[in-house]
């Protein structure tokens, strides 16, 4: 094998390995917080919406339901995040009534794109999916370009049943009960 598609390999072996990883430790935090749903935890996603604490990341746009920021981990040049003021903690505690949030949100990530001349259908938007959320605070990433991901970005954001996309995270919610 020749040299250059050895060092391929290896990186998609560290890649896959990494995930491995990723995937035991969110699934490992998912339990242990499992005791204290009931309790009001400390969010700091919450705390950025509402101008508390500091130092908050720099709100690039702001509304009365939701704010947008960069992502304090960018996964390409541009990588922001938008998460509704109101706490949710992922997709799962949605149902009908919450579908014109996650459109107007997934509405205002795509204009904030257009607004930086970026096509938004060539951006990655889309919601991780318990146990695979970092923040369990409800946020959409729009990342562009997806070419500048590296092979582990790649796969946490690819469509699977850890990501989905925000066109997909509307039809299901179409579907749910009110
Ligand atoms: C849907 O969400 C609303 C608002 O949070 C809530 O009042 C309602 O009970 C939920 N419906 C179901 C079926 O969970
Ligand atoms: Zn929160
Ligand atoms: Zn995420």
């Amino acid at each position: 094998m020749c040299e250059s598609n050895m060092k391929r390999k290896r990186l998609y072996i560290a890649g896959l390995a990494g995930l491995g990883l990723i995937v035991l430790v969110s699934i490992y935090k998912s339990g242990s917080n499992r005791s204290s749903v009931s309790v009001i935890r400390d969010c700091f996603f919450c705390d950025f919406a509402h101008h508390r604490k500091g130092p908050p990341p720099v709100l690039e746009v702001e509304t009365d339901e939701y704010v947008i920021f960069k992502d304090k981990y960018p996964a390409a040049k541009h990588h922001y995040l938008a998460i509704p003021k109101e706490h949710f903690d992922s997709l799962k505690a949605l149902n009908r009534s919450h579908l014109g949030l996650v459109q107007r949100m997934e509405a205002g990530m795509m204009e904030f794109f257009r607004s930086k001349n970026i096509d938004p259908t060539k951006a990655v938007i889309g919601f991780h999916l318990p146990p695979f959320i970092s923040v369990r605070h409800l946020h959409l990433h729009g990342i562009y370009p997806p070419s500048d991901m590296g092979i582990g970005n790649q796969i946490s954001f690819m469509s699977s049943f850890w990501f989905k996309k925000s066109e997909d995270a509307i039809r299901e919610l179409e579907g749910r009960e009110l």
